[in-house]
């Protein structure tokens, strides 16, 4: 399975990655999580990918193009993989598609998901994540057994910084603007699926991706926390 997660923020590009990662067994690729590692470590990438991040700016094409080619060549790549926020420019596709002919591997599927606006905003705004697994969880739409903690790992949850209103609308902003063209562009090519991104979080990808007959829909939502 090879998939890229195209969609605003707040789409569950993160949420459904996770599912079908523990259902495949294949890696989830988010640049999101990548950078944010970094910020947390210090890194000298990380320094310079806060200064946008914070304000809800895309990184810059060149240094997270950099991060997809090293995560790619990684052997547990080979069977497969989840790009989660990768690519988010029309450049960023392009040098995609350039490093995967370079590995002599196939495109990926798009697979964009709908979701409106006010779904979204209400979805960033209560979102929480498990600082230690990355977990996404929801104060109303999925809230954890026990306040505070993760179910899976019993990590601490947290706001993202980048989750203040502000800060929301200047990224759907920057979606609409940057990322959004990306869906022109894969449908071009024939290798984009648009998926409705409302409801049941067990049911909104894994049918779509491989075919029912590949997929019952009482295995996505066994995948279910
Ligand atoms: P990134 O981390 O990729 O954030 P994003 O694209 O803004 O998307 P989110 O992670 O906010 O949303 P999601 O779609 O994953 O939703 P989730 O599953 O969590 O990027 C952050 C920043 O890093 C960028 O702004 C940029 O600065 C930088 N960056 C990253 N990649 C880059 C790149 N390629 N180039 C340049 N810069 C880059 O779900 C959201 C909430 O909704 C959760 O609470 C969840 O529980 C809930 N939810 C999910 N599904 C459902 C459902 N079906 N029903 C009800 N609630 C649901
Ligand atoms: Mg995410
Ligand atoms: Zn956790």
């Amino acid at each position: 399975m090879q998939v890229i997660l195209l969609g605003p923020p707040g789409a569950g590009k993160g949420t459904q990655a996770k599912m079908l990662t523990e259902q495949y067994g294949v890696p989830q690729i988010s640049t999101g999580d990548i950078l944010r590692a970094a910020v947390a470590a210090g890194t000298p990438l990380g320094k310079e990918a806060k200064t946008y991040m914070d304000r809800g700016a895309l990184v810059p094409d060149e240094a997270v193009t950099g991060i997809v080619r090293d995560r790619l060549t990684e052997p547990d790549c080979q069977a497969g993989y989840l790009l989660d926020g990768f690519p988010r420019t029309v450049a960023q596709a392009e040098a995609l598609t350039r490093m995967l002919k370079e590995l002599g591997t196939s495109l990926p599927t798009g697979v964009s998901l709908d979701v409106t606006e006010e779904e979204l905003i209400r979805r960033l705004a209560g979102r929480r994540t498990c600082q230690a697994c990355g977990e996404p969880f929801h104060v109303e739409f999925h809230p954890p057994r026990v306040g505070g903690i993760c179910d899976k790992c019993s990590g601490n949850l947290i706001q993202r910084d980048d989750d203040q209103e502000e800060t929301i609308r200047r990224r759907l902003q920057v979606y609409r603007e940057q990322t959004e063209p990306l869906i022109g562009y894969y449908q071009r090519q024939g290798l984009l699926k648009t998926v409705k991104g409302l409801g049941d979080t067990g049911d909104i990808v894994c049918t779509d991706i491989e075919g029912p007959r590949r997929v019952r829909r009482s295995n996505c939502r066994s995948a279910v926390p």
